[in-house]
């Protein structure tokens, strides 16, 4: 095989009680990308759709994954890839973390796989630092291993994958502004209160529970943002409204997605997932920004060859 084509997720990190540690894929939303084998060595970045991202292999996170990748490896030949990019850089569904990981995952599969998962997690952190100043795997983990992650460690990196109830339902409200990830984090206190910080590990404690014993209701009382949502709340329009309409329309619970600005709920079964779209559209039609809402179920495939 010498050429691939692959889908590479939208994901939403946090996950509410879960910052730097936890992330889930979606379904419905991801980029598709081109990789070939190339007789000239190194990583050529050859084309990108949709968006109006630098091409040169030192500055794109798909290219500085790669790189990460090739200088781990012993071959002659390099790479060409090419992104038809879906999901809007700096909307805070893992647009940068769909490409880190996308190139590794194609670029491993071209080889034979020589690399286990953990590997790939490993190569696409280091295009994620580029966009985000900051090596966090929650994005990349779930775009390469689907389902829901657990990042127990990045150094040495740890990443336990998740049981993901059969109904759950994702939606996704993406105001249409960028938020960059780096800024988002400079928002954020280098120390937290200790009392703070007891309730977010009991809350990321009973997620993970539910999460193994199929428990809604236990979902529902622990998707709580606690210490992020408070600092970040202010650069999304109309927060607390996105918040309130997703709660009164049956949401098990909501927050900010990654670094923001788009807000994700997490619902049981499809009909509460149209229910928070119709209400979100409704309460929001007079708003004075644009945004997108969608609905998804949790991608347990991550990226897939197509
Ligand atoms: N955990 C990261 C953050 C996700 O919230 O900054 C964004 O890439």
């Amino acid at each position: 095989m010498n050429e691939i084509k692959i889908f590479s997720p939208a994901t939403v990190a946090n996950v509410a009680c879960g910052f730097d540690v936890l992330g889930f894929a979606l379904k419905e939303v991801g980029d598709t990308m081109y990789v070939r084998k190339s007789d000239k060595r190194g990583i050529n970045i050859t084309q990108i759709e949709g968006f109006n991202l630098s091409k040169n292999t030192f500055e794109n996170v798909a290219g500085v994954s790669a790189l990460a990748m090739l200088e781990s490896l012993d071959i002659n030949h390099g790479f060409d890839i090419r992104i038809d990019k879906k999901i809007k850089p700096g909307s805070g569904i893992g647009s940068s973390s769909a490409s880190a990981a996308g190139s590794v995952f194609a670029m491993n599969e071209l080889l034979n796989r020589p690399f286990s998962k953990d590997k790939l997690v490993e190569f696409a952190m280091k295009g994620e630092a580029v966009a985000s100043q900051s090596e966090h795997a929650d994005n990349v983990a779930p775009a390469i291993y689907g389902g829901i992650t657990f990042v127990k460690s990045t150094d040495p990196l740890e990443i336990l994958p998740l049981p993901v109830p059969e109904a759950l339902f994702a939606v996704i409200i993406h105001p249409l502004i960028e938020v960059k990830t780096s800024e988002s984090r400079a928002l954020l206190p280098s120390s937290v209160d200790l009392s703070l910080a007891v309730q977010h590990s009991a809350n990321l404690g009973g997620l993970v529970h539910a999460l193994h014993t199929n428990n809604y209701e236990l979902i529902r009382s622990s998707l709580n943002d606690l210490l992020i949502e408070p600092h970040r709340a202010k650069l999304i329009p109309y927060f607390s409204q996105i918040k309130s309409t997703m709660l009164k329309s049956g949401a098990l619970g909501c927050g900010i997605s990654g670094s923001g600005p788009s807000v994700f709920a997490l619902c049981n079964g499809e009909d509460i997932a149209e229910r928070i779209l119709e209400n979100l559209t409704k309460d929001l039609s007079n708003a004075s920004f644009e945004f997108d809402v969608y609905s998804s179920s949790i991608n347990n495939r991550g990226i897939i060859i197509l």
